[in-house]
């Protein structure tokens, strides 16, 4: 701790803290806070002491900002609306404001501010001055923010996923079945035709519409599948990984095995989705960067932690990820395991494939 210029020679006397005068002990009390900015105001609201914790959080030193008003530390706005002065009203009046706000310190940057500004009378009740408390909430408030951002995220998330399950469900029951029924009308079509010697040489046409119609009907499932999983909602996430994992050896060519312990906890809806678009996002990062033969996916649970694993044989990551700021996937798995109140760890080194380790309060997943 920096020693301020002007501290109090007597306390300098004294051989303990316990010897010294109480005054003194208050002294030294506050010349020990850090976290804090305590100092006096005069009556006109000039600053007449200072604290460590007060050149910490405002930048001043004692001798600098001695003599000066303390509306130095407001904004511009709040000077413009009286607020200071205010302030010193309403203390004086009341004995006592509390306010939170925007302060400027020495160098014009901002802080999230708590102020207490208190009246000191003396015997007679003669207004002597104000005891001024400020502290630092600027890394409180951003927690707060950031909180409420991941709020709004995951909400956003669950509008979206919610959407996406109703076009699935109306590309399935809707087109679906129009589809179904196009294709019985072209077959009973084909059928009369090729009764009769002067169409049956419509039939290799039918024919090539119905193959058609199986094609459109098969992209129609695809993407169908690709905006909800349909087994998610029917038959849980252990189903779903297990049918994500077929797909994607199919599409990709690279062995994915799923291994799921024996008593899967009953996840909620929201944890399941949550749990299935990480291994969405893993296994298309497989696909994308990793070069593997093959992937695991493992889903456990030890006491009240249930771990989700995504292990390739790839290639491996370049050391410090992630980086660049294009990329989304890494950050948006962060993200959802956040909202599950998890953690998140990578191992990976060039030429020994990529381990992605997540952890979750079980807790927050049923
Ligand atoms: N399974 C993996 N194997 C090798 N590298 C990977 C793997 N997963 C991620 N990476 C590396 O991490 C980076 C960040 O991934 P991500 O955030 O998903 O962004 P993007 O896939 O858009 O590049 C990738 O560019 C890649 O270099
Ligand atoms: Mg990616």
């Amino acid at each position: 701790m920096a020693t301020p210029k002007n501290k109090p020679s007597c306390i300098a006397r004294a051989a303990s803290v316990s010897d010294a005068p109480l005054e003194d002990r208050y002294m030294l009390l506050i010349e020990a806070v850090q976290d804090y900015a305590i100092f006096m105001l005069d009556a006109g609201g000039n600053i007449a002491s200072w604290n460590p914790g007060a050149q910490r959080i405002k930048g001043y030193t004692h001798d600098e900002i001695i003599g000066r008003h303390f509306s130095t530390f407001y904004t511009e706005e709040d000077i413009a609306a009286g607020k200071p002065a205010r302030e010193l009203q309403i203390a004086a009046a009341e004995g006592h404001v509390e306010d939170e706000g925007w302060r400027v310190r020495r160098d014009g940057s901002r802080f999230w501010a708590n102020v207490t500004i208190s009246a000191v009378r003396d015997a007679n009740g003669a207004l002597l001055g104000f005891a001024k408390v400020t502290r630092d909430m600027t890394d409180r408030m951003r927690l707060t923010e950031l909180e409420r951002a991941s709020e709004v995220s995951a909400q956003v998330q669950i509008t979206r996923e919610n959407e996406q399950k109703r076009i699935a469900r109306e590309l399935h029951d809707d087109l679906g079945q129009q589809l179904t029924a196009l294709k019985m009308s072209v077959a009973l079509i084909e059928a009369t035709l090729a009764q009769k010697d002067d169409t049956a040489h419509l039939v290799p046409q039918t024919h090539a519409l119905q193959k058609e119609i199986d094609a459109m009907a098969m992209s129609l499932r695809r993407i169908a599948a690709d905006l909800r999983p349909p087994l998610l909602d029917d038959l849980g996430l252990t189903a779903a990984l297990e049918w994500l994992a077929e797909d994607f050896t199919k599409r990709y060519r690279v062995a994915a095995t799923v291994h799921v312990e024996a008593d899967e906890p009953q996840f909620n809806e929201f944890a399941s989705t949550t749990l299935f678009r990480i291994v969405q996002e893993a296994l298309t990062n497989v696909a994308r960067h990793a070069a593997a033969s093959h992937v695991r996916i493992e889903l456990a649970r030890d006491g009240a932690t249930v771990s989700l694993e995504i292990e390739d044989n790839g290639v491996g990551a370049k050391p410090g990820l992630p980086s660049g700021n294009k990329s989304f996937g890494l950050l948006g798995i962060r993200e959802r395991v956040r909202q599950l109140h998890g953690t998140v760890s990578y191992i990976s080194s060039p030429g020994a494939g990529f381990r992605m380790s997540i952890r979750v309060p079980i807790a927050d997943v049923r």
